[in-house]
């Protein structure tokens, strides 16, 4: 009671003391505060003493200097970090306590660095395998991004570094991001779009949160009446500030009234191509919402929001006592990479050729590119550049130094390019690939390590894939590895899912993300056995892409069409919610007697639309309701021992299972609850993730998992009464190792 009151008295003096800078500030104070003065820094209050702000990307360590003026490396020599992993490897450990170890220790570089705001963690969900940014968000269920953003933020912030969620919201694509439309009901929108941003601002108490590229209900998300006003500060009553996505902002009357605080990387610095004029005083929130004010067309009551927004984020942050100095590359934030790397690996198959022992003096041939390349250079803001990035091969030779080691590179994927692909040609190709498998057949074992990488059109922002299939020839260079050594092991770096035409043809394969500094460590960890894995998929990998019903409605669920385009029931009305039962009805028929154009548009029609027409059934809710199969299903992950489920019981609301560890070695089970409601009024998934809970478990050792179902999980949004609801009935409890491996079900009656 004693601190509650005392967190109270602190917010009243912080805002008595807003008040106070207020009234001394003068108008051109007040909207200086609202946008930038540099590429990633904004103005303070000099003449008050109010300190500027200083960002940096985020999300998975702190970036290196970006120059004053323009989008290049400062080239300082001082500014290397920890990297750590990718956001998907974090979601996969389902661990949501090291997720907070990562928010803490990430928060204590940036305050090292002297950073204001670290521009993370993403939220977006997982809506296609094409995304290029899918590497950077937690998957493609609310629940587990809102599980592992909550403490991200928490342990962020409690350096006195403010977060900044992005990208608000439904910004699940690179293609076309600048302007694409997304259309979608209600009922998705509340159920999966923006449940993790709400978790992220309520439970997390997020202090800042960036507006995205995109259009919804034709304004741009970053000055969205709807996104920012009615919902974010309005219904969430949140009182953070709201900072647009790099070039995000593009009307001077919807940044003031809907919702913008701060303005960063609009194009009228003369710096980029688009640029005509050459100051930050040119910003949309700059001189003409300053010529605004003083021709009295803007309320008081605005200009002293926005202030007072950027005012209490400069508080919170770079004027708290409570923050400290921070530390940089410390024992503790590598030894914190790797833990979260080991914990988040996913082991996707293995006929028992995993761990690996081989003897003194075996011959390991590690294969891929993936295996000596940066995985923490490229890829778009969330580039790092890492004190040291410990790669696969030299993992794999420190920790089987006894055998011999030897390398062949099997593909090349060409340079590292921002927004240019620079592919290799074929002759390359084929010489890298026969030189590969002619050593592949003198080894004892294989390590493949391949996969993605950060390249444009791969796992990297400003583009989405241009296919499902791994590129550079690799399907080809697996399958003749396998064919000429059975012994293989693949171990694929990506952030996404994707095709695995040799799958039947490998004996395992390891899922390992972009892991950052300690990469090489972890996977050595795992392919010896020396860290059990126990991560799990947050996300479905679907057996070929038009499974996703993102593709399978053709153009109009990804990337899009001009409006033109729009078969009915989707032309709706433009600047209205979609329906959430029209949507489904079609969904349900198989959209048959609806002719989806696969007409590309060009992208450059800056009204090109897009439906999220498989409503509320994203991701495993799709494969589940129309029983897909899959190739692995979300929350599905191997370990080196087993696990024996007990029947579950209920008793009132409370759920409990015992689960056994019934193999040889230690190891850690995540256990998932999921819900479904037996009848609706209206179409439900049938089942939603509600609860897990991830246990370590000895040999031999038993524990009992408890879940106790809270009224929130039975509830859909009603998109007609605008609320969450829960109808009478019976729901269904599902106990199981991942969605498609259900140990037990339990009845619940609701009354
Ligand atoms: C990205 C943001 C990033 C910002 C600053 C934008 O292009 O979408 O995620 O934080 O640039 O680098």
């Amino acid at each position: 009671m004693a601190s509650m009151f005392t967190a109270v008295q602190a917010a009243d003096d912080m805002e008595a003391r807003i008040d106070e800078l207020l009234s001394h500030m003068t108008l051109e104070e007040k909207v200086r505060l609202c946008y930038a003065q540099s590429k990633f820094t904004s103005p303070g209050v000099p003449r008050l003493g109010v300190p500027e702000v200083y960002t940096s990307d985020g999300p998975h360590g702190v970036r290196m200097e970006i120059n004053w003026n323009d989008w290049n490396h400062a080239g300082w020599t001082n500014d290397s970090c920890t990297a750590f992993p990718a956001l998907t490897c974090l979601a996969a450990t389902w661990q949501p306590e090291l997720a907070r170890l990562y928010g803490r220790s990430v928060g204590e570089e940036a305050r090292y660095r002297k950073k204001t705001v670290l521009l993370g963690p993403g939220v977006n969900l997982y809506r296609t395998p094409l995304n290029g940014r899918n590497f950077e968000y937690m998957g493609e269920d609310p629940l587990l991004a809102s599980s592992m953003c909550v403490p991200y933020i928490q342990g962020l912030q409690s350096n006195g570094v403010a977060c900044c969620v992005k990208h608000y919201a439904l910004n699940e694509q690179e293609t076309w991001r600048g302007h694409v439309d997304v259309r979608v009901s209600d009922r998705a929108l509340y159920e999966l779009y923006l449940r993790p941003f709400h978790a992220a601002v309520t439970e997390g108490g997020a202090w800042s949160l960036m507006g995205s590229y995109n259009q919804y209900l034709d304004q741009h998300a970053s000055h969205n009446a709807r996104l920012l006003n009615d919902i974010l500060k309005g219904e969430w009553q949140w009182d953070g500030a709201v900072i647009s996505d790099w070039g995000a902002t593009h009307n001077t009357q919807e940044a003031i009234f809907n919702g913008l605080d701060l303005e960063m990387g609009s194009y009228t610095d003369g710096l980029s191509s688009e640029a005509p004029i050459n100051t930050y005083d040119d910003y949309y929130l700059g001189r003409a919402y300053l010529e605004k004010c003083k021709r009295g067309e803007v309320p008081e009551s605005i200009i002293n929001d926005k202030a007072r927004r950027m005012l209490r984020l400069i508080m919170r942050t770079e004027m708290s006592d409570r923050k400290g100095y921070g530390s940089i590359n410390s024992l503790e934030h590598v030894a914190a990479a790797r833990a979260i790397a080991q914990e988040g690996i996913v082991l996707l198959k293995n006929n028992g050729i995993l761990p690996l022992a081989p003897a003194a003096g075996k011959r390991i041939l590690v294969v891929g590119e993936n295996a000596t390349r940066s995985l923490c250079a490229g890829g778009g803001s969330s580039e790092l550049k890492p004190r040291d990035e410990v790669s696969p091969l030299r993992g794999i030779k420190e920790r089987f130094g006894d055998c011999e080691i030897e390398y062949a590179q099997g593909y090349a994927s060409g340079r590292a390019m921002y927004g240019n692909t620079d592919e290799m040609q074929q002759v390359t190709l084929d010489s890298l690939r026969n030189e590969a498998v002619e050593k592949a057949r003198r080894a004892d074992v294989v390590i493949y390590v391949g996969g993605l990488n950060k390249n444009h059109q791969q796992d990297c922002e400003g583009g989405d894939r241009l296919g499902y299939n791994l590129s550079y020839g690799q399907d080809r260079l697996i399958s003749e590895l396998a064919k000429a050594n059975p012994n293989i092991v693949v171990v694929m770096a990506s952030g996404n899912a994707y095709a695995m035409p040799w799958l039947s043809e490998v004996p395992a394969l390891v899922q390992s993300w972009y892991l950052g500094s300690e990469a090489g460590h972890a996977i050595a960890d795992v392919l010896s056995g020396d860290v059990n894995p126990s991560g799990k998929l947050p996300f479905t990998m679907a057996k070929q892409l038009t499974d996703y019903p993102a593709h399978k409605m053709g153009s109009v669920g990804y990337p899009g069409v001009t409006p033109e385009l729009l078969p009915q029931p989707y032309g709706g009305e433009a600047g209205k919610p979609m329906n959430s039962k029209a949507l489904l009805d079609a969904a349900v028929k198989g959209w048959k007697g609806i002719s989806f154009s696969t007409a590309q548009c060009d992208g450059k029609k800056k009204n090109e639309t897009e439906v999220y027409g498989e409503d509320i059934l994203l991701g495993y809710r799709w494969m589940d309701y129309f029983k897909t199969q899959v190739q692995f299903p979300f929350g599905y992950g191997m370990s080196y021992t087993t696990f024996e489920y007990g029947k579950p019981a209920i008793d009132g609301r409370t759920v409990t299972v015992t689960v056994k560890n019934t193999g040889k070695v230690a190891g850690k089970e995540v256990v998932q609850f999921y819900v479904g409601d037996d009848k609706a009024s209206v179409l439900r998934p049938v089942k939603e993730l509600k609860h897990f809970e991830k246990i370590a478990l000895a040999p031999g050792e038993e524990k009992t998992v408890t879940y106790t179902v809270k009224d929130d999980d039975l509830k859909f949004f009603d998109e007609n009464k605008h609320e969450w609801v829960a109808e009478p009935g019976t729901f269904t409890i599902y106990v199981g190792a991942s969605s498609r491996d259900i140990k037990g079900q339990l009845k619940l009656n609701l009354k």
